[in-house]
């Protein structure tokens, strides 16, 4: 059958990784999706600068936008960020013109998810955005498909990983977070707004994707009680060790009777939960359902590997031909839940 012809929007690490992967694995890719992958345009604000890929093969657009116009684009990958502005534009225009979306942006999904799902389902094409929740993990597939037969109850997990790579370098070299936290910032962890990782947005951004994939409710974003980990102190990390504990940055989501509840903030984790083990640049979530009881998923949470495997694993799923969101329900299914705030417990 025919190929399937992609445009990539951003040349950053998630970008040049994605054309990394399509031209290492291109016949393993073929064989598994049952047809060829094609990458046939590029966009990102420096045409110039050394990625240390060649992209000449590859037509350039200034403007990512022409790529929601182009006949020969079947899908579109948007790996720029930000909850609105450009990403935001591309991702309504490419679904209304009939193409497939795949995206990693976290925070696109969280606050605008709902309704490019309707536009992606009244247009008989895929969004996707296994990459933007925990990175290498495929933790969306296997909320979604996985475990479909569950009815789930709750979700947790360590969602951020330079996060939880400050808390264990603070914990193993005993230097404060003032100091972590420079030593973090130079070794480039950090997103380009650090308040996004150090305040839980960027965890809560993932949690509200989280609950709305397992839960069947609405994204609500909005209603994510967020505190991140800039009260920490080294002190509280050794207390917490001399009673047999550690600190983790925790993303937090229940379905109950009385509603949703939603939540980000440090936790202290008994060093018999295996989460509590989960180190470093690392992610890990836990995903409780009536039939399975218990299930635990670890892996990378960014860099250019884990989050270009999760772009291209969604492209294949499109080139398999599978439509729709990966949100798997409809949204005029899904649940209008009430928020439950805990902001004043
Ligand atoms: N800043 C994010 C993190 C990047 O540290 O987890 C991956 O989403």
């Amino acid at each position: 059958s025919k190929p399937l012809k992609i445009a990539i929007a951003g040349l950053g690490t998630v970008g040049v990784g994605v054309i990394k992967i399509i031209e290492q694995h291109n016949d393993m890719i073929a064989a598994r999706a049952g047809r060829a992958i094609e990458v046939v345009a590029v966009s990102a604000s420096n045409r110039s600068r050394d990625r240390g890929i060649d992209i000449t093969a590859y037509d350039w657009a200034d403007n990512a936008l022409d790529f929601a116009e182009r006949d020969d684009v079947d899908l579109v990958v948007e790996v720029i960020g930000g909850s609105d502005g450009v990403a935001k534009e591309l991702a309504q225009q490419s679904l209304e013109q009939g193409k497939s979306f795949v995206t990693a942006n976290k925070a696109l999904i969280a606050h605008h998810g709902a309704e490019l799902a309707e536009i992606a389902q009244n247009n008989g094409v895929a969004l996707r955005f296994e990459a933007a929740v925990a990175g290498g993990i495929p933790i969306i597939k296997s909320i979604g498909e996985g475990l479909a037969a569950n009815k789930l109850t709750e979700v947790h997990g360590i969602l951020n990983g330079t996060t939880n790579y400050m808390l264990t370098q603070m914990e193993a070299t005993g230097k404060d977070y003032g100091e972590i936290l420079e030593e973090t910032k130079l070794l480039g962890y950090l997103e380009a707004d650090p308040s996004l990782d150090l305040d839980g947005i960027d965890a809560g951004h993932k949690l509200a994707i989280l609950s709305s994939v397992a839960f069947g409710v609405k994204t609500n974003f909005e209603n994510v009680y967020m505190e991140g980990i800039r009260r920490i102190k080294l002190l509280d990390i050794e207390y917490a060790k001399e009673l047999g504990y550690r600190i983790k940055l925790l993303g937090i989501s229940r379905l109950s009777e009385q509603g949703l509840e939603q939540r980000v903030h440090p936790c202290m984790v008994p060093r018999s939960a295996p989460i509590a083990h989960v180190d470093n640049g690392f992610n890990a979530v836990v995903v409780q359902g009536d039939y399975i009881d218990r299930t635990f998923y670890e892996g990378r949470g960014a860099g250019e590997g884990p989050t270009a495997s999760a772009v291209v694993a969604d492209i294949i799923d499109v080139a398999r031909g599978h439509n729709g969101s990966a949100f798997f329900v409809p949204q005029h299914l899904m649940q209008d839940v009430p928020p439950i705030d805990i902001s004043d417990r």
